[in-house]
């Protein structure tokens, strides 16, 4: 009440001068002009917004899409809110690194928000369907080595500026014969999708050079087309950003093979082999697995890796956290030869990438075979 009293005796004040302090300097009014024609009526004012926020559920199936997925329920980002994390964890830090290419943000955000329309969609920017375009797919540089390759994913390179392997620390250096490692969090990070996409990241243990080419890579949008194509209710696909869905009580698996098959390359997925996602009669998926956990089992006997935390996905192994009976630490490293410590990082960069080989088979398939051979 008080403002507005206030207010109000302001606003009285302001047309008194207006009037009285105007009309002093200047002379009488003149006669009145014919009165002007009338305007157009205006468009509906809600009528813009109305072309996404109407009774269609064009928006809404893709919130709760995505409310349900990874991006929208993950909790890692409120841990991750630190300089060399918010870039990947929370779409503030993501924005600003997009622009600044920098590889940490500036200063931590006081409300950091996961990972949701507006890091990937421009929000309410020109209120029409032209808001829907990614925000950022602009090539960038991997930041897994000293050697940053170029990466161009086209538009997917929206998903890949996130999902790469940061850099081993320590690293491997071909000059030194030994590697210290003192972390079990060593190794590339959990995301590193887009490098073993494009086929780089693991280590050639045998001289020769690994055949990073592949179909997949050359997808326009690859991962979206594989993550995205055709939702199955909001469990995989669309904005759930699955492609696979394990059911809690039974463990069956439901896989999105709409993708597979969308792009006019596999006829059948689901083939011989014992893997959901074998294609066309093959087994490649299932050997692959195969050998990573004839891999896990010879690295777990040699006490490199931890596997108790993972629930049987490799996914989720770890560096070992116990040396010599002691905790793993700066003072008692797990020390490894030059070439250990790549057949350690080789086995880990396959693992964290989560698709069992799927994002690049021939890739994948040769450094696991190097891998065991060099374990053999
Ligand atoms: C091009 C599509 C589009 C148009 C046009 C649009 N919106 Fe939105 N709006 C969105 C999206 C996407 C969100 C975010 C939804 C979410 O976070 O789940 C949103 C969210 C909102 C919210 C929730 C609060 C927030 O900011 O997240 C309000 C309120 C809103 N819009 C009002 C409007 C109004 C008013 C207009 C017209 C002036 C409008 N919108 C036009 C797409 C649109
Ligand atoms: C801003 C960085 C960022 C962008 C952009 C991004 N992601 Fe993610 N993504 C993440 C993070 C971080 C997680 C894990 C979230 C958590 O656990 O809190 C994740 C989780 C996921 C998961 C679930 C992984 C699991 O372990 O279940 C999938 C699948 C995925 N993202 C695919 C995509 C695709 C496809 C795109 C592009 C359309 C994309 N992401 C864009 C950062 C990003
Ligand atoms: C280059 C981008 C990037 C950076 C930087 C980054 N992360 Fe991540 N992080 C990801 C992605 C992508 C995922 C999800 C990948 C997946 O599920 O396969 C993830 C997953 C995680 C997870 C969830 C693991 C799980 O499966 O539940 C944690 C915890 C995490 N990050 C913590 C951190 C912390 C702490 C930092 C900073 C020290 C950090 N991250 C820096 C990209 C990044
Ligand atoms: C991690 C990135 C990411 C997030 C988060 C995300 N989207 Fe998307 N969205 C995409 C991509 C990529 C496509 C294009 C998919 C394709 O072409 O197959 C898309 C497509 C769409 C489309 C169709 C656009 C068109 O041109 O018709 C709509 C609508 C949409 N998203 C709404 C939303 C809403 C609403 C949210 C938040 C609840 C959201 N998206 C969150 C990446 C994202
Ligand atoms: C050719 C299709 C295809 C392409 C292209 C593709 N993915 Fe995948 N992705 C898959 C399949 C299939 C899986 C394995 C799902 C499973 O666990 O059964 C997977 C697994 C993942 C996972 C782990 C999910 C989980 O639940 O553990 C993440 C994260 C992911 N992909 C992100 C990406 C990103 C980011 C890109 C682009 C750089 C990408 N994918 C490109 C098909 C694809």
């Amino acid at each position: 009440m008080k403002r507005n009293n206030l207010l109000n005796g302001l606003i009285a004040v302001l047309v008194f001068i207006a009037i009285f302090g105007v009309q002093s300097c200047t002379g009488p009014e003149g006669p009145a002009g014919a009165p002007g024609k009338d305007g157009k009526d205006g468009t509906d004012g809600t009528a813009v917004c109305a072309t996404c926020h109407n009774s269609s559920t064009d928006l809404a199936s893709k919130q709760a899409q995505w409310a349900l997925s990874k991006h929208g329920q993950g909790e890692a980002f409120m841990s991750a809110n630190r300089k060399e994390c918010a870039a990947c964890h929370t779409t503030e830090g993501f924005l600003e690194t997009a622009k600044t290419n920098a590889d940490t943000v500036q200063n931590v955000f006081l409300s950091p928000t996961t990972i949701n329309c507006r890091t990937c969609h421009n929000v309410h920017v020109k209120f029409d369907n032209t808001d829907w375009k990614l925000t950022s797919v602009d090539p960038f540089k991997f930041r897994y080595d000293g050697k940053k390759t170029d990466v161009d994913l086209k538009d997917a390179n929206l998903c890949a500026r996130c999902h790469q392997a940061r850099p081993l620390s320590p690293g491997i250096d071909d000059t030194k014969d030994s590697v210290s490692i003192t972390s079990f969090r060593w190794g590339p990070h959990y995301g590193g999708q887009s490098n073993i996409l494009v086929g780089h990241s693991a280590f050639s243990l045998d001289g020769s050079t690994l055949p990073s080419f592949q179909a997949h890579q050359t997808i326009n949008g690859a991962c979206f087309k594989c993550h995205m194509t055709g939702p199955l209710g909001t469990i995989v696909g669309g904005h759930t950003f699955n492609t696979a869905f394990y059911n809690e009580e039974t463990g069956a698996k439901t896989v999105n093979t709409a993708g597979c098959r969308a792009s006019g390359c596999h006829t059948t997925v689901g083939g011989t082999g014992k893997n959901a996602w074998d294609v066309d009669g093959g087994t490649k998926v299932t050997e692959m697995y195969r050998d990573i956990l004839e891999i896990r089992k010879i690295l777990a006997g040699k006490g490199w890796i931890d596997t108790t935390q993972a629930h049987g996905n490799p996914g989720h192994d770890y560096v070992t956290n116990i040396v010599n009976g002691k905790p793993l630490s700066a003072t008692n490293p797990l020390k490894l030869s030059t070439f250990e410590a790549k057949i350690l990082a080789n086995y880990l960069v396959v693992v964290k990438d989560k698709s069992l080989g799927i994002h690049n088979p021939k890739y994948v398939s040769a450094v696991l075979k190097q891998t065991l051979n060099a374990l053999q």
